[in-house]
């Protein structure tokens, strides 16, 4: 108790500092105005876009055959460019191999189905090497009730984005001395600028008016001080976005009583409240196994599922492929492809809406592969 009080004496003053050298940042600017996250692929020689196709483990494949299926029958722009990114060591570091890399820097446009992560041994998180080598920055994560799939909430549509790259998840540990461990939370002024300025982009490109700040400021005086500080910032480049910004804990509390009021808004936050607060999301509305989800960057971006790679029911035709079709959806609108990514969501939602061909983890009794003939018919 006693080495608890002569710690936390200067660590307390230290905290009384941070709002006053926080207030007297200079913020500069690292964007212009332009589009961040353009997608700039192009057309091979018969007319078809380029997309790296990373199957995954487990599941993966049977729920990618899906995507390809539906696709090649709503006989979409695309064609798909199979990788293999089965890890190396460089280095002594977790790496992707380099014609994998090549490949998707040449398309800069990428599908993935889940990679498994040895627990304890091994390669690190080939999902954390995919978003450092690419420097995906944000993580986008619409979550929309199903109709046809009853949950306690009902008309959920939230949009979230959270920071990709840093934040608490900047991976930077020590131990100070034995039984005391320091963390530390990274924000930089260039990282947050361009994840909010997406964010504002993004909301003007689904139609939204309102950008929401999720942060706790109140707190991290000092690191959530300067995502909030950017954001009032970057706000003014878009009049006609309605700012504002709200605390952490008000979000969920606001969220899980009726998430309705949020149907209008694209919320912001860094990396570890968006990674919380997107699971808690997917959970209004069903689970991870209808989550889609996609990791930005300005130079390639890569959309995948937000489940694993349910080892438990690999190679049975069990696996339900919705969360990647609607992954696959998410890229479509990503490449300016809107018209067809409206024929198939469509052919989708009605699908599930009548609910003669879903699978087990629905309450139905459908094979992977008689969902998907379903989902065709309604094309
Ligand atoms: N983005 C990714 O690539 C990603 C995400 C999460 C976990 N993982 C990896 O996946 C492996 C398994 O992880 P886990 O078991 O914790 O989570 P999981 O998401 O694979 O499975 C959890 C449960 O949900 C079910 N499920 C998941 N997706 C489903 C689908 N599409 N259709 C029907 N049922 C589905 C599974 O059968 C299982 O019962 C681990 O190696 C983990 O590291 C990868």
């Amino acid at each position: 108790m006693l080495a608890i009080r002569s710690l936390s004496s200067p660590a307390r003053q230290c905290l009384r500092a941070a709002p006053r050298a926080a207030a007297t940042w200079s913020i500069s600017r690292f964007y212009s105005q332009e589009r961040v996250a353009k997608y700039e692929g192009t057309k091979d020689a018969n007319g078809n876009y380029l997309v790296s196709l990373i199957e995954g483990d487990g599941i993966g494949p049977e729920i990618a055959q899906s995507v390809k299926d539906i696709f090649s029958a709503a006989k979409t722009p695309i064609a798909w460019e199979p990788i293999d990114v089965t890890p190396i060591i460089k280095d002594g570091r977790t790496a992707i191999p380099d014609a994998a890399i090549e490949n998707i820097n040449k398309n800069k446009i990428a599908l993935k189905g889940p990679l498994a992560t040895p627990v304890g041994k091994g390669h690190v998180s080939l999902n954390l090497t995919l978003r450092r080598t690419f420097n995906l920055f944000a993580n986008l994560r619409p979550c929309r009730s199903v109709a046809g799939f009853k949950t306690p909430y009902e008309g959920v549509d939230t949009v979230l984005i959270r920071e990709n790259t840093e934040g608490e998840y900047s991976g930077i540990e020590h131990v100070v001395v034995d039984g005391v461990v320091q963390s530390i939370k990274l924000i930089t002024e260039e990282a947050s600028e361009r994840v909010l300025r997406f964010a504002f982009q993004h909301a003007e490109s689904i139609g939204r008016t309102k950008v929401r700040v999720v942060h706790k400021a109140t707190i991290m005086k000092m690191s959530d001080g300067l995502f909030l500080s950017v954001a009032e910032r970057v706000a003014k480049d878009f009049p006609n976005i309605e700012f504002d910004a709200e605390l952490l804990d008000n979000t969920c509390l606001k969220m899980v009583t009726d998430p309705n009021p949020y149907n209008d808004k694209v919320l912001v936050m860094p990396n570890l409240y968006g990674d919380i607060l997107s699971d808690m999301c997917a959970g209004l509305i069903g689970g991870l196994g209808l989550t889609p989800s996609g990791n930005i960057g300005d130079e390639c971006s890569i959309f995948e599922a937000v489940h694993g790679s349910a080892p438990d029911i690999a190679g049975k035709g069990l696996a339900n492929p919705t969360a990647l079709l609607l992954s696959s959806i998410m890229m479509l609108r990503h490449m300016r492809l809107n018209d067809h990514a409206n024929q198939i969501e469509k052919a989708i939602f009605d699908t599930l809406a009548e609910g003669k061909a879903l699978t087990g983890d629905l309450g139905g009794k459908a094979k992977t592969h008689e969902y998907a003939a379903a989902i065709i018919e309604k094309l």
